[in-house]
């Protein structure tokens, strides 16, 4: 009788590659996911494939940042390098995504490139999307998920890729993204700070709104996103459902770094059953609405379903 089923294939799994790393590097606010070697990326990925994932996301730790992030869009940037191993290990047999962001790349740690007041400068970062999404490509990623919440990225991005013959690349938008404090440990796993102490605030959304939510989405739908995300996910149950009701897109949710660090810290001190909580979690997500879920759960998950 249950009315909601959690599915190996709903799961995304988020993964980490660095360059210049010769084995795996444990993140310590992440307890179980690591920052991959070239090498052990394939490994990860083959062992992931063969528990029913069929989709992975990735996001680079650069050897070197710059003001402007060009790693981000570098023929051999640690990701695009990531992605044509995976490439030739997989073939089509799993979709691979990309994040498209610049923060990994920059030394300030911003989401975009700054403006001589030392703020991010819309316009000229969604450019720089531009190139990153056919670097992307080019290197074999089939669907490329901008999260820097510039206005009018999603556009730009399919204009560069329709101009460079990838049309058939999608984009799935990271549309209703929140300026979350749940994002602590995936900075430690790509080694940001935001110089100066400074934050997001600027781009990313208020989290006392719920109808501005709902006009991005509707924006990045306009622009030509073909899925829609929200983010995070568990405090934000009800974007997903306001959300699952408007749009018939595939909607997918991020399970972040945060709530994952929540679980793994209280299941080791043996306050909570770790698994039993992933599941509820996870599952309720998808009763909220979610199609798809971006989770650094996904290997557990497969491995207890
Ligand atoms: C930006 C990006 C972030 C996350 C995914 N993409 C960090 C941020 O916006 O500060 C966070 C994911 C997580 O916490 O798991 N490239």
């Amino acid at each position: 009788m249950a009315e909601t089923r959690l599915g190996v294939d709903d799961l995304i799994a988020p993964l980490f590659v660095r360059e210049g790393i010769e084995r795996p590097e444990p993140i310590v606010s992440l307890p179980g996911v690591m920052q991959h070697s070239r090498a052990s990326l394939r490994q990860e990925v083959a062992e992931l494939r063969s528990l029913g994932i069929s989709a992975v996301i990735l996001f680079g730790v650069p050897a070197h940042k710059d003001p402007e992030g060009s790693q981000a869009w570098a023929t051999d940037g640690i990701v695009q390098v990531a992605l044509r191993d995976l490439r030739d290990d997989v073939g089509d047999d799993l979709v691979l995504m990309a994040d498209l962001c610049l923060d990994e790349y920059t030394s300030h740690g911003h989401c975009g490139v700054l403006d001589d007041r030392g703020q991010p400068d819309n316009d000229a970062t969604i450019e720089l999307y531009g190139q990153v999404a056919v670097a992307q490509a080019e290197a074999g990623a089939s669907i490329v998920a901008p999260s820097g919440m510039m206005d009018g990225q999603v556009l730009a991005i399919r204009e560069a890729l329709d101009d460079e013959g990838f049309d058939e690349v999608a984009v799935m938008a990271y549309a209703a993204k929140y300026a979350s404090a749940l994002y602590g440990p995936f900075r430690d796993a790509v080694d940001v700070t935001i110089e100066g102490g400074g934050d997001r605030k600027g781009y990313q959304q208020d989290y006392r709104n719920a109808r501005e939510a709902l006009e991005e989405i509707r924006f990045d739908l306009a622009e030509g996103a073909d899925l829609v995300m929200v983010k995070p996910a568990l405090a934000y149950l009800d974007i997903i459902s306001r959300a699952r009701a408007e749009v018939d897109v595939p909607l997918a949710a991020y399970h972040v770094s945060g709530e994952y660090a929540m679980i793994k810290a209280a299941a080791e001190r043996g306050w909570i059953d770790g698994d039993a909580v992933a599941l509820e979690h996870l599952t309720a997500i998808k009763r909220a609405g979610a199609d798809l879920i971006l989770t650094y759960l996904a290997r557990d998950v497969a491995e207890a379903l």
